[in-house]
């Protein structure tokens, strides 16, 4: 049989890289991504199943895609998720598996996910501190985030990246601590530009950390950051590391340098809805069509027409810009 088309949209981008949603639940409230109460978190039963999960990575591996990463709400709160990681990476065409995590639960978890086959982690760390940690995300666990960051070194996956959200006038403080706790613990550290997707409409260009000036405060501090090499054009981060030589530092920053025009990512929420990128106001239901006897065919030019429709970028620093109705929970970052 000839291969198939790869994932190409109207602009050349091809899409090559899937991020999974298992769950919009999550153990902690972090103001820039959910509500602080009430959330109504959808009902068992429309969420996708691991069976559901696993067809849809199927067909997706089958037109090209050879990356996959798990995200929430917090993945770590579905049950078993390490048989998904293991049944994910029974499949042709998958390279990589990665996980993104908050990592309060993940020194109960890092041993059966190692075991599992997950090598890669990204642990989202926005201070050391118990009380900003309070304030950021609205629970109390930073200890449990340290003791699941030393469980996966521990356990010994291959890459642990930290990810610190970037917010002018409550995180500029954290930078400088964080950048050596990266450094003594040879983990690479992003920050994160804070983007228009928390759940209370708090989001203005105001807030916006940028990482040319968190460059900055951490050059005046530790001397010039020098360009590290950059294999993989279509990644987000922009990664630096001290003359020293120590120390990988990495910027996210797609509000004040947006990386669209390189994007390959494609997005399936928990309740199995198709987006084509993080600010889509257009959604491909994926779920209804596993449910009602669909073909993986079908499924397949869902996925076509959802990549198909993808805009250029995401516009956020343009007039008409129209915020997504999801948070950032109900994506999964
Ligand atoms: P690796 O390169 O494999 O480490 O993964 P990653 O950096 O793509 O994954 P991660 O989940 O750590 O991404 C960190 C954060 O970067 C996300 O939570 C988002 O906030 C942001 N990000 C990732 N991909 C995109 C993207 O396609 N568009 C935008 N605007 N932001 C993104
Ligand atoms: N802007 C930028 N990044 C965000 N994240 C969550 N909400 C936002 C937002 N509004 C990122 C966090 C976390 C990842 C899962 O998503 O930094 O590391
Ligand atoms: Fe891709 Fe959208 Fe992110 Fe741009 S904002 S990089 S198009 S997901």
């Amino acid at each position: 049989m000839p291969a198939k088309p790869p994932l190409t949209d109207r602009f050349g981008r091809t899409h090559t890289n899937l991020r999974v949603s298992v769950t919009d639940r999550c153990n902690i409230r972090c103001f820039y991504c959910m509500p602080e109460e009430n959330v109504e978190f959808k009902p068992r039963h429309e969420i996708l199943s691991f069976e559901e999960l696993i067809r849809f990575a199927r067909i997706t591996s089958e037109i090209g895609v050879n990356k996959i990463r798990l995200t929430g709400g917090e993945p770590l709160v579905r049950k078993d998720l390490p048989d998904l990681i293991r049944e994910l990476g029974k499949l042709n065409g998958i390279e990589d598996i990665a996980l993104t995590t908050n990592a309060v639960l993940l020194a109960e978890q890092a041993e059966a996910l190692k075991q599992a086959g997950l090598e890669r982690i990204n642990i989202s760390l926005d201070t050391l501190s118990d009380s900003t940690f309070f304030r950021l995300s609205r629970r109390r666990g930073i200890d449990k985030v340290l003791a699941g960051i030393a469980a996966a070194q521990q356990v010994g996956m291959k890459k642990i990246r930290l990810n610190a959200i970037a917010i002018r006038g409550l995180t500029e403080d954290e930078i400088l601590p964080l950048a050596r706790f990266a450094m003594e613990r040879s983990l690479e550290l992003r920050f994160i530009e804070f983007m228009p997707l928390d759940a209370e409409d708090n989001w203005g260009t105001q807030a916006v950390l940028t990482g040319q000036e968190i460059r900055q405060i951490l050059e005046n501090e530790f001397g010039q950051l020098i360009a590290a090499d950059r294999p993989d054009a279509s990644q987000p981060a922009v990664d630096f590391h001290f003359a020293s030589g120590q120390g990988r530092i990495g910027f996210i920053n797609p509000v004040s340098e947006p990386f669209c025009a390189s994007c390959n990512r494609l997005r399936i929420t928990a309740d199995g809805r198709i987006r084509n990128c993080l600010f889509s106001i257009e959604e491909w239901d994926a779920r209804q069509l596993m449910r009602d006897g669909s073909s993986d065919d079908e499924i397949e030019q869902l996925v076509r027409d959802c990549v198909t429709n993808k805009n250029p970028a995401h516009g956020i620093d343009t007039p008409g810009f129209e915020r997504p109705e999801r948070a950032m929970y109900q994506i999964g970052g």
